[in-house]
């Protein structure tokens, strides 16, 4: 079973057509708002050949794979693949994007690499919850998943990247 895992904060896709990359552990995933407004995490994983698909955040019609251009829907389905109309059979619908669990709770979302995980809880009501800081510290030893951690003033985010740790804080 795998565990939630912090991906990063809600308002980088509180719009329809933004999106943000992280990873879930050693997971990578992209964060979605489709234009239907549904929040979706996908695996970063090329169809094709397994590149990662996107970087960064901000907004976008569609997600293409740097690699030959395989260009997917924000909701996770192949758009188009370049010259697949020279392979007899080539079938698109089988081809999406993997989907992943994902929830948003208050400023933070989490996505589960486990299809079916059990429902997120936190102890601590994160309605309401504000960003109040951002620290980045050098860190040169091995990843290690994100960590959360709530108490009765607000919530602890710790995210081991490969060259530095960075915590984030929010506040009731
Ligand atoms: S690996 Fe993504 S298009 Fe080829």
């Amino acid at each position: 079973m795998e565990a939630w895992q912090y991906a990063g904060p809600a308002e980088r896709v509180s719009e329809p057509g933004t999106f943000f990359a992280s990873e879930a552990g050693h997971v990578p995933v992209v964060v979605t708002r489709g234009r239907d407004g549904k929040l979706r995490a996908l695996l970063n994983v090329c169809r094709h050949r397994g590149h990662v698909v996107a970087e960064g955040c901000g907004r976008r019609a569609t997600l293409q794979c740097p690699y030959h251009a395989w260009t997917y829907e924000l909701d996770g389905s192949l758009r188009r693949a370049p010259r697949s109309e020279r392979e007899p059979g080539f079938d698109a619908t089988g081809l999406s994007l993997l989907p992943l669990a994902v929830a948003a709770l208050g400023p933070l979302v989490f996505v589960n690499p486990d299809r079916d995980p059990p429902p997120l809880h936190l102890d601590l009501d994160p309605e309401g919850l504000r960003f109040e800081s951002s620290e980045q510290r050098e860190h040169s030893g091995d990843l290690q998943p994100t960590t959360f951690e709530a108490d009765a003033t607000g919530l602890t985010v710790t995210r081991w990247g490969r060259t530095a740790v960075t915590v984030d804080r929010y506040r009731r």
